[in-house]
């Protein structure tokens, strides 16, 4: 496929998570882990982010969101990435993308703001009473991605139609301001195996920092010994596994539970079913426990580690932050002058 993306413009990777809670195996499978595996990649630049200001659309309190910032960045470097390969920063710390956020909200549509999913989730039936930052929210995301000009946007099967929207703004700005390849229309990485994982209690419902029941999920965080727990105790049905992936159609929390071991494990569902085909949970739960606590305990144990120690988390996003906002600002004064705004000479 050749679009904008892959030929003026640098090949560069953006993604954030928002500091809202604990990570989850959702997070981590879904993301996170992705995020690590494109480090390799020499063909990409790298940015992510702890969207802060993506957190403050819906009740928060200030004393806790501190620490999440720090336990998301955390979690980032627990998990594997290298400040040193990879930017690492907090949105909160780059005006650009407020900037950038409040130039979208006047080019995206409300009617396209009015189809986005999410935003009907989170609001619920109290829409009136949701902030309007949470309804502008696509916005400020389309911002992170494109104040960088970011091409590759690693992340879970829910964002896809934010990222739907993030095409449709550039693509908008491009045309009205007759800047043709301004900017790039980004592109998904979303993972094949793992895209979206699912609540333990209810295999219909993706798991959720936000699920009131702990149990539903696997947070990074979790001790080795919650971990298994919360394995033994995922809701599942009392026939034995099926043979082939056809078998796990109506079954919503068989399919989840080994789409989460084939994730883990680097391998098919497929391969996952040829092994434990047959078998019933009481073998398939304590290899998938052991897997999991192999795989995620120690990321929480050094999550532990480096958030004993903030001040140094502090100053890899300060880091960062600086790394960033030196890509952006360029960007940045381009498009005050596109708009025929005075403000790109501006410092702040
Ligand atoms: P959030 O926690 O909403 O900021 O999400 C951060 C990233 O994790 C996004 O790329 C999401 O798509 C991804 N993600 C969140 N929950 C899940 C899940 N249950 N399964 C797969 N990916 C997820
Ligand atoms: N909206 C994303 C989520 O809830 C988080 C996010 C904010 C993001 N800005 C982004 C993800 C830019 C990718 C790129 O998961």
């Amino acid at each position: 496929m050749s679009n904008t993306s892959t030929t003026r413009h640098t090949r560069r990777v953006f993604s954030g998570v928002q500091p809202t809670g604990n990570l989850t195996l959702g997070n981590y499978l879904g993301a996170v882990r992705n995020f690590v595996a494109l480090q390799d990649d020499d063909s990409f630049e790298r940015l992510y982010c702890v969207v802060d200001m993506h957190a403050i659309t819906q009740p928060f309190k200030p004393i806790e969101l501190k620490s999440a910032i720090h336990e998301v960045a955390a979690a980032f470097i627990a998990s594997g990435l290298d400040p040193a390969k990879s930017i690492l920063f907090n949105q909160s710390r780059v005006s650009a993308h407020a900037e950038l956020g409040w130039i979208f909200n006047c080019v995206a549509r409300m009617g396209w703001l009015n189809r986005m999913t999410q935003f009907k989730e989170k609001a619920g039936k109290n829409k009136e009473n949701a902030s309007v930052g949470l309804y502008a929210y696509p916005n400020l995301m389309a911002a992170d991605i494109l104040v960088y000009r970011a091409t590759h946007v690693p992340v879970g099967d829910d964002q896809k139609q934010h990222l739907e929207l993030t095409r449709d703004i550039a693509q908008k700005f491009n045309n009205d301001f007759e800047v043709p390849d301004f900017f790039p229309l980004c592109e998904p990485l979303i993972p094949a195996e793992s895209a979206r994982i699912m609540s333990l209690r209810d295999g219909t419902a993706k798991m959720s920092k936000s699920d009131p029941s702990d149990n539903s999920r696997i947070n990074l965080s979790d001790t080795a010994d919650l971990i298994a727990q919360k394995i033994r105790k995922a809701k599942t049905d009392p026939e034995p596994l099926p043979s082939d992936i056809e078998g796990l159609a109506e079954r919503p929390e068989a399919r989840n539970l080994v789409g989460i071991f084939a994730a883990l494990a680097g391998t098919t569902q497929d391969a996952v079913l040829g092994e434990y085909g047959g078998r019933g949970f009481g073998d398939f739960k304590p290899a998938l426990a052991d897997l999991t606590v192999e795989k995620i305990s120690p990321i929480g144990d050094e999550m532990r580690r480096l958030t004993a120690a903030p001040d140094h988390i502090d100053a890899i996003l300060a880091e960062g932050a600086d790394r960033a906002a030196a890509l952006a600002r360029p960007i940045m004064t381009e498009v005050y002058e596109t708009l025929g705004l005075l403000g790109g000479g501006t410092t702040g």
